[in-house]
């Protein structure tokens, strides 16, 4: 089950409302992506929140699958797409732990900001890993915090307590990495906007893997 869904649900709007952090950093990830997108490709994305990304991508391929665990997020995204006039995504409630990867279909998986609120973040890396075609790429904007952010840790454990604050997992982007490769991948890109918190990684499954 989705984590923290009431707290998803409930943070939806402001969600929404607020403007992206980092805006050169973000349009610099999307043209990134955008470069391993052809005019065919399928692409699926977990944690798609308010459907930004999806929606950025969706006229540069066939078609977008954009996911998330809160339905009040996909509730948002849909409202986004009709008014932006967007027909080649659909928009589910879907949860990346109950999620049973349909076998080499995909071109390229997302997860944006999504592995550091999972309980088991590389699980849902191997998913990808059996939803890409062989070739396909995974990629990932993630939140690492480490070192001092650890001493935050007891404030989130208070906060949630009252469903103020979701799961949150301490890991470093280096330690992803790892699991990325444990994971089958070849790391293609490896970027810490302004040596920040978020590491932006894009990973290629083998051209001769099996599905
Ligand atoms: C920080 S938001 C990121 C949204 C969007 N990807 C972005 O980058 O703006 C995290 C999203 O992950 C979703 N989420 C959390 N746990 C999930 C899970 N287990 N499966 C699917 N979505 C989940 C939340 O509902 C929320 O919309």
């Amino acid at each position: 089950m989705t984590n923290d869904p009431t707290f998803w649900n409930n943070a939806a709007r402001k969600y929404a409302a607020s403007p992206v952090g980092n805006e050169t950093a973000y349009h610099r990830k999307l043209a990134m992506t955008q470069k391993l997108f052809s005019p065919n490709s399928l692409i699926a994305e977990f944690g798609c929140g308010t459907g930004t990304t999806a929606l950025h991508h969706a006229p540069h391929v066939n078609h977008v699958w954009a996911t998330d665990g809160s339905e009040k997020m996909i509730e948002i995204a849909w409202d986004k797409a009709r008014q932006a006039g967007i027909e080649n995504v659909l928009f589910e409630v879907a949860d990346i732990d109950d999620y049973r990867p349909e076998p080499g279909r995909y071109d390229v998986v997302m997860m944006h900001s999504l592995l550091h609120l999972l309980k088991d973040r590389r699980s849902a890396i191997r998913k990808a890993g059996v939803m890409l075609k062989p070739g396909g790429y995974f990629v990932t904007n993630t939140v690492c915090l480490t070192g001092l952010w650890r001493f935050i840790w007891p404030v989130i454990g208070f906060m949630r307590l009252f469903g103020q604050a979701p799961l949150l997992k301490f890991f470093s982007g280096e330690a992803l990495a790892r699991d990325i490769e444990a994971a089958g991948f070849a790391i293609e890109e490896f970027w810490k906007p302004d040596n920040g918190v978020a590491v932006f990684i894009i990973a290629q499954k083998p051209a001769s893997a099996d599905t």
